[in-house]
């Protein structure tokens, strides 16, 4: 049995360099840290989301009807599942495992479509059931770091069913190809996350885009104020341009900082999975739970693997950071002993 509650950071520890959690940013850069302790002063109102709501769809260039704020993109998945009664809901993986766990949670029951290492994990649509009235993607995908084609997750909208893409990581793909965010798409909703591009998991920021009906159902069962001040402060303050274009440079910075990783461990002699295009890289090692362990000794924590449905012991993930040198010499070291 997968435990479907484990997250990465339950295995961040004291003195381990964290590579475990795909938080990009130590901590938020100064304009947001600032514009959050301003408005520490204000909290003994309720909180308003309707300025957050309108800065998220300026910035997606959509009806602030078609924007739900979240607290975190996790809350939207918990919505979906009390707000949705699906006879058949499918969940492609190996995937961020919080959409299947609230469908579960919720009584729904869930079909899994598993996705396999020997095609990289590029999602065939034929293998989603005609009869699957929800479909959960990941875009891209956590934590195989595959980008799906648009025009691939366009293709499975049928008449009755929501097509659920979950583009937590999509800002951190420079020019973030292949979003279905920009465009009100009958049948189609995105999730979003601020959490990992600015370093804000702990306020718990993150929103759905959808045709306003959809929203409209979601909101109907989101426990009121849901999304703190400081959250929708954050939201506004990381949709305005500047906030999005230092975003791109970060995630162009991020691109090549992978790059390097992803060079590092072929030059290991270690199997990367599929075409990685987010900031974590899944890597498959013959004996990867003695790795785990051992690499944990050298001081690394790497997320494991085997807690995504697919994927096994020797998957593992490792988040990209800017300098990487330490990690794959303590790697290259474990690998020889
Ligand atoms: C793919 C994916 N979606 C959503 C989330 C949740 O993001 P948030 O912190 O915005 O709730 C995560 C968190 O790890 C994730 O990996």
């Amino acid at each position: 049995m997968v435990d479907l509650l484990h997250h990465g950071d339950r295995e961040v520890g004291a003195g381990l360099v964290d590579l475990a959690v795909n938080v990009r940013l130590a901590e938020p850069p100064e304009w947001l840290l600032r514009e959050l302790r301003d408005c520490v002063a204000g909290l003994a109102a309720y909180p308003d989301v309707r300025g957050a709501t309108e800065a998220l769809a300026a910035r997606h260039g959509r009806d602030p009807a078609d924007v739900l704020p979240t607290a975190g993109a996790a809350e939207a998945f918990t919505l979906l599942a009390s707000a949705w009664r699906p006879r058949c809901a499918v969940v492609v993986h190996p995937q961020f495992t919080e959409p299947e766990a609230a469908l579960r949670a919720a009584g729904r029951p869930v079909t899994r479509v598993l996705l396999s290492a020997a095609d990289g994990f590029v999602l065939d649509p034929d293998r989603v059931p005609e009869e699957a009235d929800l479909v959960v993607v990941g875009n891209p995908t956590n934590p195989t770091s595959v980008l799906h084609p648009a025009q691939t997750l366009r293709g499975l909208c049928r008449p009755g069913r929501l097509v659920v893409v979950d583009e937590a990581f999509l800002d951190a793909v420079p020019g973030e190809p292949e979003s279905l965010a920009a465009h009100r798409i009958p049948g189609v909703l995105v999730i979003r996350s601020l959490t990992k591009t600015w370093g804000i998991a702990g306020l718990r920021a993150g929103y759905v885009l959808a045709e306003p009906e959809v929203v409209e159902r979601l909101r109907a069962v989101q426990p009121p104020w849901s999304v703190s001040t400081p959250a929708a402060v954050a939201m506004v303050a990381c949709s305005r341009p500047e906030a999005v274009a230092e975003a791109d440079s970060l995630a162009r910075a991020a691109d090549r900082d992978r790059g390097r990783l992803v060079a590092g461990l072929r030059s290991l002699g270690v199997e990367v999975a599929g075409v990685p295009r987010a900031p974590f890289v899944l890597v498959r090692i013959t004996g990867g739970h003695r790795v785990r362990l051992a690499l944990r000794e050298a001081g690394y924590a790497v997320r494991r693997g085997d807690t995504f449905p697919g994927l096994g012991p020797d998957w593992l993930r490792i988040a990209v950071r800017a300098d990487m040198h330490g990690f794959l010499a303590a790697l290259g070291q474990v690998l020889a002993s």
